[in-house]
């Protein structure tokens, strides 16, 4: 398949070296030009282009960029087929993103986003820490195999990126339309806990949209005054004690 990837971060390269290295042709981008990704794309297998080729040569493309530059893209989705699978990765937290327009009438982050592409999105790898991405994924039928949660409204497009997130080494979680994805969002158990496949499925019926912002924002403030020394790891015991996900330690949030 030809993949492309827009944003050539933590959680970009990772998913264009992974599946670079599952047989797929993968095309990323940066902001600033192919010229300065070029290094991380070679590393990846992938090959670096400018955003707008990336969107226009891709079946599935990727956007992989901070919630609140996703509107800077929106020219380069006018012109793509229905076809094309846009899946989006992004989280928003508002200490980091800030107050984006019309965030606060749509139903859910990735009707967000889908509104300013102008495209229909899957929802997908949100809820994976860049640490566990990179170094946690296992062939299928593993069993402390990691699942995630993917959302969409097009049955085929869900499943286009089920099938990735397979290939990247993760139990793919069907979880529903678009509608439902707040069940994975920040702030709701199956973020960014590392759970299997019948935890996840678990974690997305327990998720609760009157405690989810407070649970959100509870993380990002211990994470951000923890500055760089809070590791992956410790950001995941903590999102497992905010959840209630570690029986033995004390409910952070009610
Ligand atoms: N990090 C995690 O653990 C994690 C986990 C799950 C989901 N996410 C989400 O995944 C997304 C990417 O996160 P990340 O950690 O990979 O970010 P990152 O490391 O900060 O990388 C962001 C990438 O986006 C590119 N970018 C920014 N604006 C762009 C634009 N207008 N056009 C093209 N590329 C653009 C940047 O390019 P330049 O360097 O040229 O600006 C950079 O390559 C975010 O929405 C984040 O919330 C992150």
């Amino acid at each position: 398949m030809q993949i492309g990837i827009v944003g050539a971060g933590k959680i970009g390269a990772t998913l264009a070296r992974k599946l670079s290295a599952t047989g797929h042709k993968v095309l990323i981008a940066n902001s600033r030009g192919p010229e300065t990704t070029e290094e991380t794309a070679a590393a990846a297998g992938a090959v670096a282009a400018a955003a707008g080729e990336v969107v226009r040569r891709s079946q599935v493309v990727i956007v992989s960029i901070p919630f609140n530059a996703i509107p800077r893209l929106k020219n380069h989705f006018t012109e793509i087929d229905d076809s094309v699978v846009v899946i989006d990765t992004s989280n928003y937290f508002p200490f980091r993103d800030g107050n984006p327009e019309g965030l606060a009438d749509s139903e859910t982050e990735s009707h967000w986003v889908s509104t300013q592409l102008g495209h229909p999105v899957v929802k997908a790898w949100n809820s994976i820490l860049a640490g566990s991405l990179t170094t946690k994924g296992l062939p299928k039928g593993a069993v402390a195999r990691i699942a995630l949660p993917v959302s969409g409204d097009d049955v085929t497009s869900r499943e286009t990126a089920m099938e990735l997130v397979e290939a990247t080494g993760f139990d793919a979680i069907d979880a529903g339309s678009l509608d439902e994805s707040w069940r994975q969002e920040p702030g709701n158990p199956a973020y960014c806990t590392d759970l299997s496949a019948k935890d996840v499925e678990l974690a997305l019926q327990r998720a609760n949209r009157t405690t989810a912002t407070k649970k959100r924002d509870l993380l990002a403030e211990r994470v951000f005054a923890a500055r760089d020394r809070y590791t992956d790891e410790d950001i995941l015991s903590l999102g497992r004690r905010i959840y209630n996900l570690a029986p033995d330690d004390d409910e952070l949030c009610g």
